[in-house]
This record gives structure tokens, sequence and C-alpha cells, in this order.
């Protein structure tokens, strides 16, 4: 994995430390920075830290860090406010709940007892900055830093400016990030769930609609994305895929295929929306696959696997 080049003279800050925000903090850590760890809920913030140590000690097992866990661990810091873990940091990462008059609430406090210069980045998966970050004086300093779950395995983030983000905190934050080996998008305009969440929306649509109207099941849904589609999309995107898929490229592509594209889209025009009798039948189709009481497990078996592609990416030269 591409490990960091950052600035680690000033600690940066973790705001909301659930699942995005331990991951986060992993993320900082690795890469030598000192990471204030503040949740509301004090618990959340202790229970963030040995959570980390057994994602660190898996991470070398696999070699994907060369320091001692414990050492990176050691970088991980509880503040038991918000002031103490904000005081002298460069960055804070804010990942609190998903509503846009908590995060609204949290710019405020926070817009009280920062520095002058520091730099802060929302984890929103959706709601854009403007709607929770404008008018106040560090406006111009925040904008969406939008990660996947876990952020220090799945290297992209999006960076999206609300209307009153500076160029310079875009590109404090593009160099920032890069610097912990993460994969930087920049969404040029603020848009309902960025690019990253209205790709992941318009399959999700299909999916539920396939399976609402009997024409494959969850798994079999699955099993088209996991050994089919899924494939080629963890090293591509879906226009390189396309631009390979017809002897002429894409545009090739296009006039072939165009006409089929534009009949499914057209057959999808209705608001597809997830109703009570729907989710129950796709609850007791995935439960078929997998108990309730496993998910966690699945979910440590999920990371294994991602730190397991984690190494054999680090070896592809190309990317
Ligand atoms: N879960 C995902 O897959 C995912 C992926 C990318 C982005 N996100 C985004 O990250 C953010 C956090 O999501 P999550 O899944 O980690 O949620 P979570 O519920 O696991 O964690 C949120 C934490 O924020 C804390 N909190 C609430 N208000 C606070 C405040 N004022 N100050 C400090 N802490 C506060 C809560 O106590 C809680 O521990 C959301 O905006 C979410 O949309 C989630």
């Amino acid at each position: 994995m591409n490990q960091s080049q950052v600035d680690t003279s000033k600690p940066v800050a973790v705001i909301g430390a659930g699942l995005v925000g331990a991951g986060w903090a992993i993320a900082f850590a690795r890469a030598g920075l000192t990471v204030r760890v503040y949740d509301a809920t004090a618990q959340v913030a202790s229970d963030a830290i040995p959570w980390a140590g057994e994602q660190l000690t898996a991470l070398h097992r696999h070699g994907l860090i060369a320091e001692p866990p414990e050492d990176v661990k050691a970088r991980l810091v509880i503040a038991h406010s918000l002031e103490q873990a904000l005081d002298g940091a460069a960055y804070a990462q804010e990942s609190v709940l998903e509503r846009a008059e908590i995060k609204r609430k949290l710019m405020t406090d926070i817009d009280a007892v920062a520095d002058a210069d520091i730099i802060i980045g929302s984890s929103s998966s959706g709601i854009q900055a403007s709607m929770f970050a404008n008018d106040l004086r560090i406006s111009p300093r925040v904008l969406i830093a939008h990660p996947v779950n876990p952020p220090y395995l799945v290297p992209v983030v999006e960076l999206v400016p609300s209307t009153q983000t500076s160029q310079k905190t875009i590109q404090f934050t593009d160099t920032f990030m890069q610097g912990l080996g993460q994969s930087v998008v920049h969404v040029r305009k603020e848009i309902e769930g960025f690019v990253l969440n209205r790709l992941q929306a318009a399959l999700l649509r299909e999916a539920w609609a396939l399976q609402r109207d009997g024409i494959a099941t969850c798994e079999d849904i699955d099993k088209t994305v996991r050994d089919g589609l899924g494939w080629r999309w963890s090293f591509m995107g879906p226009f390189e895929t396309i631009d390979l898929n017809a002897p002429g490229g894409v545009a090739d592509y296009a006039n072939r295929f165009g006409p089929l594209y534009h009949s499914i889209a057209r057959s999808r025009a209705a608001d597809g929306h997830w109703d009570a009798e729907l989710i129950e039948s796709v609850e007791r189709d995935r439960r078929q696959y997998l108990n309730a009481a496993d998910l966690g497990k699945r979910r440590e078996w999920r990371d294994e696997r991602l730190m397991e592609f984690a190494v054999q990416r680090s070896k592809s030269a190309d990317r």
C-alpha cells in the first residue's frame, strides 16, 4: 500500500469515532501522525483504541505496515473535549452522524474553538457541505472528504468543496490525502450523494428492482457482480471497461449498445421505492446465506479479504 508523505509536526483530530472515524484514525496514525480521537460518547472513543490496535496487528501480519503495530497505536490519543481534540491540530476529520442539523451544530461548535488555520474534512456520505458548513468563520476551510469504509483499506476519497470552500483548502486536502496514500477524486460541483454514492445508487436501484420483480435472487445478483462485473471493476472503471469492450473503443461501444442501455433506462423511469414488503423479502433472501448473528464475523472476513487484496494491489506496477 502506498504509504505516507505527510507533515507530522502537528497532530490531527478525529471528531466522531464510530465505524468511519475509527477507520480514519488508523489511516492517520499509520502515516506517522498523532491522532486526537474524540467522540461525544466517551465510551465510543475508548473502544476505538483497542479496536484500532487489532486492525493494526492484522495490517502488520499482512505486511501492510512496517512499523510495530503498538508504536502506531501509541499515536492514538483520546481527547476528552472538542477543544482538546482541536488544540493545535492541522486537520480535523468530522465523522458524526449523517444528519445535516447534527453536522451544523458541530461546525458551529468547531467555529467557536478552532485555530484560525485548521482544515476540516467531513466524511458526509451525501449531504453537501453548503447545507451545514456555510456562513461561519471556518467556512472557507471546510470541505467534504468522503471515504469508503474502511478508509485505511479502500483508498478512494472524494473531495467536494462547498460554495464557500477556498482553493487553498482543496489544494491542502488533496496533498494531505495523497500523502496518506489515499486516491483523490475531485467532485467539481456539489450534488447529493457526490459521485461514489450516485454510482452505487444506480446499481442498487437496479439490484432491488430485479429482486422485487423475481428476475433473480439476491445471491445470483451478488454473484453477477462478485464473479462478473466486479472482476474488472477492481482495477478499472466503467468508462475504461467499455472502451475495451468494442473493437473501435468507447464511441464504437456507444453506437453498438447505446440503444440497449437507453431502452433499459426507459424501463426504470418510475422511482424504485424500497417499501417494507420489499425490504422484508430481501432480508429473508439474504438471511438464507448469512445469519444476522454472523454479520460481525463476516465483516471481519471482508476486512481480511481487503487486506489480501491490498497486498496484491501494492505489487502491481501500474496502479
Ligand atoms: N458507514 C459507512 O460505510 C460510511 C462510509 C463513508 C462515510 N460515512 C459517513 O461517515 C459519518 C459517520 O458514519 P459512521 O458509519 O461512522 O457512524 P457511527 O454511528 O458509527 O458513528 C458516528 C459517531 O459520531 C458520534 N457523534 C455524534 N455527534 C457527535 C458530536 N457532536 N461530536 C462528536 N461525536 C459525535 C456518535 O457518538 C457516534 O459514535 C457519516 O456522515 C456517514 O455518512 C459512512
